[in-house]
């Protein structure tokens, strides 16, 4: 169930009571089988809120992890599943995360394996794990520099979308989830794609937000739901992602990793770029692309890699997991609303891409 509105906190207190009808007390401390997984800013920002609405959270069922992509790996899994361990979760126990995509991609990862597999419920509270990361049912860790390459499919039963968490959200933060919502608009077309090259609005704008939350999660759970494992449709929100994610992994190898929607925004302008030359419609191919890149140029900071660095980002393309053996496919945007994908590509064409845009990237 998904549920997107403004007052989470009753939505979420009579979920938890509906999972528990058959205790009568409603204060969380008697239910001894839910557990709460928060990173360190979630912690400090969002969770008295929550312990308000379930009326108290005993301290040992709070587990605090590092911040970001720092708490998606095998270590922290093992601290998760120990925690859990030491508590006594067991098969109907429930794991809560509140955080951003890399917080519920870990927890959702965790409680998907942990004793082959307990509920979890997600409470995105960054815009990116809003409209993108905590829907669909990926969970995931990294295996060093390589994105996502450990994980599961497995959806989390309930998940509380509020756009209340925004107001603290850094710009930074705000601008990388707004990369998924350009990929969104692409992928919708007409008003969605209008949309996305006004103005980002204020935080505080909860209605504007809500209906932008809406239509991003309405796209995302219908493309998800007619291709749940990814064997086809789904692979259309890749869109971006082939180039992103060699950009993001590049970035990290330097030890100056980037938000994940900046790789993402500069991977959507990329790929446009390489679209056009598969283009049977030229002429609305490259109107995508320079309409993409006025609004990436308009609201990213720039990348910066070299003519020497492209090799790497070749090998992180050619592990990208959309490829098929030694065939390099991506998704492709050819125009609004009219997108492909498994559309093979040479290395040389995207050597070439990447080429035009070393330099311009400092
Ligand atoms: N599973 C999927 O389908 C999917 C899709 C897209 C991205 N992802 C993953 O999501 C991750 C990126 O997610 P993200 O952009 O949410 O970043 P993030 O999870 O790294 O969060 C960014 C920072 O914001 C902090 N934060 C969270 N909520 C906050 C709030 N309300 N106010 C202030 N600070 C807050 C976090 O603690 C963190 O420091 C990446 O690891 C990416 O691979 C997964």
């Amino acid at each position: 169930m998904i549920w997107c509105g403004l007052d989470i906190a009753t939505e979420f207190s009579e979920a938890l009571s509906s999972r528990f009808d058959t205790i009568s007390d409603t204060k969380i401390a008697s239910k001894p089988d839910v557990f709460f997984l928060c990173s360190q800013s979630t912690h400090s920002l969002c969770l008295s809120f929550i312990d308000d609405c379930v009326g108290g959270i005993p301290e040992s069922h709070i587990l605090t992890i590092p911040n970001g992509d720092e708490a998606k790996n095998l270590s922290v899994c093992e601290t998760i599943f120990n925690w859990l361990r030491d508590n006594n979760a067991q098969r109907s126990s429930l794991l809560i995360n509140i955080g951003g995509g890399a917080l519920c991609d870990v927890g959702g990862f965790c409680a998907s394996t942990y004793l082959r597999g307990i509920e979890f419920w997600n409470i995105p509270t960054t815009l990116l794990a809003m409209v993108d990361a905590s829907v669909g049912g990926k969970t995931g860790i990294n295996l060093g520099h390589y994105k996502n390459y450990i994980g599961t499919f497995s959806t989390a039963t309930h998940i509380f979308i509020t756009p209340h968490w925004l107001k603290t959200l850094p710009q930074n933060e705000v601008l990388s989830g707004w990369a998924e919502v350009i990929k969104h608009g692409i992928l919708l077309g007409g008003k969605a794609w209008t949309q996305v090259q006004q103005p980002i609005p204020n935080t505080n704008d909860h209605q504007t937000w809500l209906s932008i939350l809406e239509w991003n999660i309405k796209i995302k759970s219908r493309i998800v739901n007619a291709d749940f494992e990814e064997k086809g449709e789904r692979k259309l929100l890749n869109l971006g992602h082939t180039i992103g994610h060699a950009l993001e992994s590049l970035c990290l190898d330097q030890e100056k990793p980037i938000p994940h929607g900046f790789a993402i925004a500069w991977g959507l302008v990329m790929e446009s770029a390489l679209a056009i030359q598969l283009s049977t419609q030229r002429e609305a191919t490259e109107a995508l692309h320079q309409q993409l890149k006025t609004i990436v140029e308009g609201l990213y900071t720039s990348i910066h890699f070299g003519e020497n660095h492209i090799p790497k980002l070749m090998s992180y393309i050619r592990a990208d997991k959309k490829n098929d053996h030694d065939k390099l496919l991506f998704s492709m945007a050819f125009a609004p609303g009219e997108c492909d994908f498994n559309i093979a590509i040479s290395p040389e064409a995207v050597i070439q891409v990447l080429n035009q845009y070393v330099g311009q990237t400092n």
